[in-house]
């Protein structure tokens, strides 16, 4: 078998066996098959995608690349959560916390920027002092300990992810079903969970643009979760504007505080962002037996933020994973990079559309993602709206404000920002936040 041979079979249209994934997906983590095959491997199943059959193997060979782990000693139905990726989604830094407080264990493998969208792993690593790269030892015990644990991919844990999530994130290749479900299934089966809940995100600023991609996505998901044994509920929620305020690693974590600690999320830019929570914690804690239905779930969500339990559990795991509780307790005072500047409206009327991959995309340029392997985030880089789809405006109006070490690419970002806001004459039409959910009896429509 050669690694060429095998390109150009997926290249042609053709099928690949078990054996051959499995052999292609070791020697990538090896080291014996270099980056460039990978690269052309995966644009291949870009264009040609795979079979049903494939996608599985696929999965199960990222899957034990490393070590699955085992938290049956762990009390309760473990149960995580995964978004197929979003703009300004940092649902998972005030999830996580919430449903913990609640009583359910929540193990997490996270993963890094992908595309346009920003990783929940960059963000967490925005915190001073936090640590993602953590043993399973010590994995096991944060998770013992306080019921909750946010990790990234290991050489111990889903290393071809590892691996082949850092090469897809730049070479083009990461808006493909099979691909996506490979990536996502082989964490979120090698975390010791019980059930699973998927946020898979339609509209402009995700991976599946029309809710039939994602309806498709989703249904791969849940069956391949379903076949593990693992209960599996995906969401179909809306990404067709940033959600919240913030686009940006350090911004994302002080509005997921903010939000915690109920300063904010109701009645103002960041209720989109605290709605998509409280429906996917309601979901998390009903998978945990912890609630009947998934509204009385929302209740109890809602309920973890007001009394500050919610708060309380997001402090524990920055203090157990090596984070600055000064930072986090004195968020109000975070530094600001060299340079803040506005972007203004230049007509009046309302905020029809605010262009999320596009927001997404200068966001990385301001220096909050990367456009090779090898560039270094500038964690305190990104973009903060002041205005929101349907909002009214003036000429004149700070549209939002951006955020960056990078003078010389001020002027070019301010003029992508002010393109990203549409301005229509008509308020625009309302669109839900939460379109549909797949579980194993199939497509549901939400209330
Ligand atoms: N999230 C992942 O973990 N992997 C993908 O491919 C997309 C979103």
């Amino acid at each position: 078998m050669t690694a060429g041979e095998l390109i150009k079979r997926k290249r042609d249209g053709g099928s690949l066996r078990e054996d051959e994934l499995r052999w292609l997906v070791n020697g990538y983590v090896r080291g014996s098959i270099p980056d460039y095959q990978m690269s052309a491997f995966l644009m291949a199943c870009y264009f040609r995608g795979m079979n049903e059959e494939e996608t599985l193997t696929f999965t199960k060979s990222m899957l034990y690349s490393g070590d699955i782990v085992d938290l049956s000693e762990i009390p309760g139905i473990k149960v995580d959560k995964h978004s197929t990726g979003g703009v300004g989604d940092k649902v998972s830094l005030i999830l996580g916390p919430v449903v913990a407080a609640c009583g359910v264990p929540v193990p997490m493998i996270t993963g890094r920027g992908l595309g346009h969208t920003g990783g929940t792993l960059d963000k967490l690593e925005s915190i001073p002092g936090f640590r993602t790269d953590l043993t399973i030892d010590d994995y096991k015990r944060v998770i013992k300990e306080i019921g909750l644990v946010m990790v990234g991919q290991t050489n111990q844990l889903v290393p071809a992810d590892k691996k082949m999530y850092a090469l897809r994130d730049v070479t083009a290749t990461v808006d493909c079903v099979p691909l996506i479900a490979g990536s996502i299934m082989s964490k979120k089966l090698a975390e010791g969970i019980d059930a699973l809940v998927l946020d898979v995100k339609t509209g402009r600023g995700a991976f599946m643009r029309t809710s039939q991609q994602a309806v498709e996505l989703a249904r791969t998901l849940v069956k391949i979760g379903n076949g593990f044994g693992k209960e599996t509920i995906a969401f179909i929620t809306d990404m067709d504007q940033p959600l919240g305020t913030t686009i940006g690693n350090w911004l994302e974590v002080v509005e997921s505080v903010e939000c915690l600690r109920g300063t904010r999320g109701r009645g103002d830019h960041s209720a989109d962002l605290m709605a998509v929570t409280h429906v996917l914690a309601g979901a998390m804690l009903m998978l945990g037996r912890k609630v009947r239905t998934i509204a009385e779930g929302v209740e109890r969500s809602k309920c973890a933020v007001e009394n500050g339990t919610a708060y309380q559990k997001l402090l524990q795991l920055v203090e157990a994973q090596g984070g600055s509780l000064f930072a986090v307790e004195n968020i109000e005072n975070y530094s600001l990079p060299r340079h803040t500047f506005e972007v203004k409206a230049s007509e009046g009327g309302y905020v029809g559309v605010i262009d999320p991959a596009e927001v997404g995309l200068v966001s990385i340029r301001l220096g909050g993602g990367r456009a090779t392997m090898d560039d270094v985030i500038d964690p305190k880089a990104g973009i903060v709206l002041r205005k929101k789809v349907g909002d009214s405006v003036e000429a004149g109006d700070v549209l939002a404000v951006l955020h960056t070490d990078r003078e010389e690419i001020i002027e070019s970002a301010r003029g992508r920002v002010q393109q990203a806001f549409a301005i229509h004459r008509k308020p625009p039409k309302h669109r839900p936040l939460i379109l549909s959910y797949v579980d194993r009896g199939g497509v549901k429509t939400w209330m």
